[in-house]
């Protein structure tokens, strides 16, 4: 019986022991036949308890039990710790490779597109001028010449921002070609003049007018906001083209003289351009200017045009009788997707690599 019981104290001892010296998973595996296996040692004592005679099964049973949990549960631990070595060991770093390069981006297709547009008028002795995208009524309204009662102060046509909260943006969505008042919900005017996100770089003459005096010659790259339904041709947000040139003696002719070069040193010397009369609060006479695209058979309108309106001109605190102006604003994702075969506006916001690296 002592014997029985020394031998249960035995395999527990010595298993503990050779399984705190086991290294790797191949020994044990060995310790793991010679201790837990069929014929292995804990096997040998339960084989011992069984065959023991009713008295002293009783009291070797619990010792003898408990030794076979023991080292199981130390054979579970012990793999468990074998098996973490080993995977800490497959991350081991080779300080010798060599490293990862990181990848440098390039500047977004859209600012390469503003940079070649501001290059080519700066040739033609243009600079450049920008303005704030948050706008006030003044700025993006009234000395545009658009009044009180214009369609192009509709709600629903501008992203006003809230007043007292913040700058909370107001408006919906509409579904419409972007142009001002084509929508024919019924007309709320906006009840105080208020801060909005401008609709169109042409705010920015109305700064420039501001603060220089004639010769004036700028163009003015930025972005504009309107709450059009997005699809492939429309965002909510979008980038213009905007120049102003006010001096004496300025006529339609250097109007229409300086768009055909801009389109011909930018789409082709064969490019033909086509100008159709049209209407903005802020110009008189005004134009659409298209340019013709052999691949798609058709004309692609860049944006508007025309001679800037005296009412404008006298807002600035210019006299029209002593100056006069034009001025045009183009879409500049229209002319970066014709330049660069690009067919869908949204590819400019969606942050794809694969469409950023092609460029
Ligand atoms: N601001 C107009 C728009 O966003 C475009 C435009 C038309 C700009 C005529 C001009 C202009 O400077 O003369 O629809």
């Amino acid at each position: 019986m002592a014997d029985a019981l020394a031998e249960v104290e035995q395999v527990l001892q010595q298993g503990e022991a050779e399984l705190a010296a086991v290294r790797g998973p191949e020994d044990l595996e060995q310790w793991r036949i010679k201790y837990l296996g069929s014929k292995g040692r804990v096997n040998d004592l339960m084989e011992l308890l069984r065959k023991a005679p009713p008295e002293q099964k009783k009291v070797l049973g619990k010792p003898a039990n408990a030794a076979k949990g023991k080292l199981t549960a130390a054979f579970g631990a012990r793999q468990q710790e074998i098996q973490q070595a080993g995977a800490a060991e497959g991350e081991a770093i080779d300080v010798t490779e060599p490293g990862l390069q990181p990848e440098i981006g390039n500047r977004h297709i859209l600012m390469k597109v503003i940079d070649e547009l501001v290059e080519l008028f700066g040739r033609m002795g243009f600079s450049v001028a920008t303005g704030p995208e948050v706008e006030d009524d003044f700025h993006n309204f009234v000395a545009l010449n658009i009044p009180e009662s214009h369609p192009a102060r509709d709600p629903l046509d501008n992203f006003y921002l809230q007043k007292g909260s913040g700058f909370g943006v107001q408006g919906s969505e509409k579904t419409g070609d972007g142009t001002h008042g084509s929508s024919s919900e019924p007309r709320t005017l906006n009840p105080e003049p208020s801060l909005l996100l401008r609709t169109q770089t042409s705010t920015v003459q109305i700064r420039v007018m501001e603060t220089q005096k004639p010769p004036i010659r700028v163009v003015v790259p930025g972005r504009v906001y309107r709450p059009d339904t997005v699809d492939a041709t429309h965002l909510f947000m979008f980038h213009q083209l905007e120049a102003l040139v006010v001096d004496k003696n300025v006529t339609m002719v250097d109007l229409k003289s300086t768009i055909m070069q801009f389109v011909r040193a930018y789409f082709g010397p064969e490019t033909k351009v086509r100008f159709r009369p049209s209407f903005f609060p802020f110009t008189e006479p005004s134009a659409e200017v298209d340019v013709w695209f052999e691949d798609l058979s058709r004309w692609i309108e860049l944006g508007g045009c025309g001679m800037v309106h005296p009412n404008v001109l006298q807002a600035c605190k210019i006299d029209p009788e002593e100056f006069s102006g034009w001025a045009f604003g183009f879409g500049i994702e229209r002319i970066a997707m014709r330049k660069y075969g690009i067919n869908d506006i949204r590819h400019f916001v969606e942050n794809d690599v694969r469409f950023l690296r092609q460029f």
